[in-house]
């Protein structure tokens, strides 16, 4: 048994959830209320058989270890050190491979650097000038020391000195850390007469820096570019990083919600001004790993916005990632070319109600889209139908997206067919099917056979039936392949299918499931519906090939069909 088995063996799950969320007997099940979205009756439930629990509102579930990295939101390594620990199972401190030791050593030399440039900017003449310059744009001392701002010397190669000199590293190090330029037989430092801002990860390791212009930067005057990043590295890839969190995602969980801004010092004067649960994205858009990033953390995002999002294509794939992966998200406009920074120094009061009164970011785009345009113009309504709709026929959720397109189509005086027909001639296919389906179904509803036929296997996997079960597949009642596979595979589920499997393990029979009476009837009842049920489809069938028989003349086959639908609707008489 390996050491996640061991653990896992180790642990009530019933027991261990009872600690967060008071759970009641349901027949073999035990409920309540799910702790990972507000409900009033409950739909969480959890198998002490399987050792699994689910939700059936928001469909989270899982192991004990899920459950726990979902309630602390932390990755599955820390997941199973606490639940190891507390189980009193010594985790084998498995050896690290050569990529994590390189991964730790990059670290390290980050983490060396940046307190260099820190104590340079704070505590040494050659950093007096950087000093003033940011303290002047009204960050303060104790900000200074949080983010452990710092400067790098305007030498050649003064890190290089304390690094190896002092601190035994070779020059390799420096260079896989992205700290020297270029291969060179003498690089120089990367970072030189620049602010430093040290860049870490969620969990606080130094994965590299951004080093701006110390004062006023002009282009073309200015010596390089604003800001300078570290170059992709082992540990570091642009895109993936969310300055602050570390230090911010304590109040990002407890409020919920992140505030999204684009640079470093936006966040750090947001947040000396009580602005706590804030990210920076530094000037990119939102990636899909920074989207996933953040959901561990929160549901809701707020973006702080200084451009129109509607020409802005890369804010609206961002916005798009975002929405896939069910964030809620709101928007705020800050007035003309202001950004948070500014306004935190000038109007920490304005920033923060503005941050408040957030929109919906697709309210954003209705009424960023009709204010620049004069929807009474029909080529201006075009215009705008041209903005919106690629960007509201992407919305995941179908009522919303519903709720979208009929708000536009209304606000523009046209009609929801006219949307979607001059959108067919606007975009290509897969888009118009989306949008259709999004005006024209309704939402999917499970059909009866489905629904039979997945109450007949919760029954007779619950209530231990499994000959029932091949009696049922023998008479061929059940059509679903997935089912007639976990019935095949039975008890050995192919891991694809464990989660269909273990939800017939958690549907609520409450304690009638214990009641052999009951089970016995219930069955035979389900049985006997799939059973009708199979037979209204084979006369539908049935009479559909009648009805083409019949066209096409082809009197003796119509016969030989028409006797098969007589024989199989004598069947469908009602049992007495
Ligand atoms: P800003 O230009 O707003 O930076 O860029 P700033 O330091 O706030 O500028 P001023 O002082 O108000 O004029 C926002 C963010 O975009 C990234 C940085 O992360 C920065 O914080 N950026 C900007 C770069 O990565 N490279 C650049 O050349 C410029
Ligand atoms: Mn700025």
């Amino acid at each position: 048994m390996d050491q996640i088995e061991e653990v896992r063996s180790k642990i009530d799950i019933v027991q261990f959830i009872s600690e967060y969320v008071p759970l009641k007997k349901a027949g073999r099940n035990f409920k309540g209320l799910c702790p990972f979205h507000a409900e009033k009756t409950p739909s969480f439930m959890v198998s002490p058989e399987r050792q699994i629990f689910k939700c059936f509102g928001c469909g989270k579930g899982g192991s004990v270890f899920n459950f726990l990295m979902e309630t602390e939101r932390i990755e599955f390594g820390e997941a199973l050190r606490i639940l190891a620990k507390r189980v009193g199972v010594k985790l084998v401190s498995y050896r690290s491979n050569d990529a994590e030791i390189e991964k730790e050593k990059l670290y390290q030399v980050n983490h060396l650097a940046a307190e260099f440039y820190h104590y340079l900017l704070l505590s040494h003449p050659v950093g007096k000038n950087a000093l003033a310059y940011i303290l002047g744009r009204g960050i303060t001392k104790e900000s200074l020391q949080l983010f452990k701002l710092g400067y790098a010397p305007n030498l050649p190669n003064g890190l290089q000195k304390y690094l190896i000199g002092k601190k035994g590293y070779r020059i390799e190090d420096l260079s896989k850390a992205g700290l020297t330029s270029s291969q060179n037989v003498n690089p120089f430092d990367f970072f030189r007469d620049r602010l430093i801002f040290p860049l870490k990860d969620h969990r606080g390791n130094f994965v590299g820096f951004s080093g701006r212009t110390v004062g006023v930067w002009e282009a073309g005057k200015s010596f390089g570019p604003k800001y300078m990043n570290t170059s992709e590295t082992k540990v570091y890839q642009k895109g993936d990083l969310l300055y602050g969190l570390e230090i911010t995602k304590e109040a990002i969980k407890k409020q919920n919600r992140a505030v999204i801004v684009e640079g470093e010092l936006d966040l750090i004067s947001s947040f000396q001004v009580g602005i706590e649960n804030i990210v920076a994205i530094k000037g990119s858009a939102l990636t899909e790993t920074q989207v996933k990033l953040l959901k561990r953390f929160c549901d809701d995002i707020t973006l702080t916005l200084d451009t129109d999002l509607a020409g802005d294509m890369a804010a609206r794939r961002g916005i798009e990632v975002a929405d896939a992966h069910g964030l809620n998200i709101r928007a705020v406009r800050l007035p003309e070319g202001k950004d948070p920074d500014e306004l935190a120094r000038k109007k920490p009061a304005g920033l923060k109600k503005a941050i408040e009164e957030a929109i919906p970011v697709y309210d954003f785009y209705l009424e960023s889209s009709f204010s620049r345009h004069d929807s009474q113009k029909p080529e201006e309504k075009k215009k705008i139908g041209e903005e919106l709709l690629p960007v509201f026929a992407k919305i995941s959720d179908e009522i919303l997206k519903s709720h979208y397109l009929r708000q536009l189509a209304t606000r523009l005086g046209v009609s929801e067919e006219a949307i979607s027909g001059q959108i067919n001639k606007l975009v290509k296919k897969d888009f118009i099917a989306v949008l259709n389906s999004a005006l024209v179904k309704s939402p999917a509803v499970q059909s009866r056979r489905q629904v039979l036929e997945e109450y007949f296997f919760c029954l007779a996997i619950q209530g231990k039936k499994e000959d029932k079960l091949k009696e049922v597949i023998d008479e061929e009642l059940i059509k679903n392949p997935a089912l007639l596979r976990i019935a095949k595979a039975m008890p050995d589920i192919p891991p694809e299918l464990a989660e269909i499997y273990n939800s017939f393990y958690l549907y609520d029979f409450e304690d009638k499931i214990e009641d052999e009476k009951w089970l016995e009837k219930e069955i035979q009842k389900t049985s006997f519906e799939l059973r009708k049920l199979t037979l209204q489809e084979k006369m539908k069938d049935l009479s559909n090939q009648m009805a083409i028989l019949e066209k096409q003349g082809k009197k003796e086959e119509l016969e030989k069909i028409e006797k098969e639908f007589q024989a199989v609707s004598l069947k469908l008489e009602p049992e007495v």
